[in-house]
Formats: structure tokens, C-alpha cells, sequence
């Protein structure tokens, strides 16, 4: 993906950020999911007094999409930061969505950091290397 389309797919991630419930950590993360066909899921994370039950944006979106019927994913726009404050820094996946990414999308898929001004593409073979997936139980 190119640099502006990664920016614009950085700011429905910025925008759904402002949904975040999270009262426990103030840290507010936004996520915009693209699908292969080009529509677009969002989602933010929700917290819970109890701490464990805390989900991240990033699952948030893929869990949305995929009660959806979505199966064919292309990229993901992560966003997070103090709640109520602008963008100061980027924002990784947490391991745990990074897992729950390659549930769902190839290597090749696109994760796209944006800390209100600059944007880093990864894709999800470099943030997640040798990898446990669907494969690995058909050895
Ligand atoms: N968080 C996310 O939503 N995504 C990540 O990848 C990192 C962490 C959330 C979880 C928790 O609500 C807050 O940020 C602080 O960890």
C-alpha cells in the first residue's frame, strides 16, 4: 500500500480510537481493518475492572469482521496513545493480536503504524516470525 492510502486507512483508525472505553489504562487505541475487497472494520479497546477480560482494538476489528463473514483481509491501521490526547507515538499489535492476526491473514498482510504524522508498514511475517498457525496441526 502506498503511503497516502496507509495515512487514510490511519485516520479511520485515528477516528474510531475516540470509542476506546478505557478508563483503567487511559492508553486509547483505534484500529481500521481492510478487507481484500476493499471495505473497511474498525474497532477500539475495551477494558474491564477486572483487567483480564480487556480487549484490544486490533481484535476488536477482526472479531467485528469476522462475525461479519469476513475471511480475506489486506492490511491493518493501529493507532494509540494517552486517552484524550493527540497521537505522540506509534503503536505496535500486542502478541496476542498478533496471533489472532495470523488466524486470519497471510504473511503478506499489512500492518500500518501511524503516530499522527509518519507512517511504518510492516507486514505480519516480520512482526510475527515463525509463527504458530492453522498449518503447524496438519504436521
Ligand atoms: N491495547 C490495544 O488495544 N492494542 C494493542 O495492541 C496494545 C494494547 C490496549 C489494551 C489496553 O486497553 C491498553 O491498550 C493498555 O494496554
Amino acid at each position: 500500500m502506498n503511503k497516502e492510502n496507509a495515512i487514510a486507512l490511519a485516520k479511520r483508525a485515528e477516528a474510531a480510537r475516540e470509542a476506546s472505553y478505557s478508563p483503567y489504562s487511559d492508553f486509547a487505541v483505534g484500529a481500521a481493518l481492510l478487507t481484500a475487497d476493499g471495505k473497511i472494520y474498525t474497532g477500539a479497546n475495551i477494558e474491564s475492572s477486572s483487567y483480564t477480560p480487556t480487549i484490544c482494538a486490533e481484535r476488536v476489528a477482526f472479531f467485528t469482521a469476522v462475525h461479519a463473514g469476513e475471511r480475506s483481509f489486506a492490511a491493518i491501521a493501529i493507532v494509540g496513545g494517552r486517552r484524550g490526547e493527540p497521537l505522540s507515538a506509534f503503536c505496535p499489535p500486542c502478541g496476542v493480536c498478533r496471533q489472532v492476526m495470523t488466524e486470519f491473514a497471510e504473511g503478506d498482510f499489512e500492518i500500518i503504524l501511524y503516530d499522527g504524522d509518519d507512517v511504518k508498514i510492516h507486514t505480519l511475517s516480520e512482526l510475527l516470525p515463525l509463527g504458530f498457525g492453522k498449518d503447524n496441526l496438519k504436521t
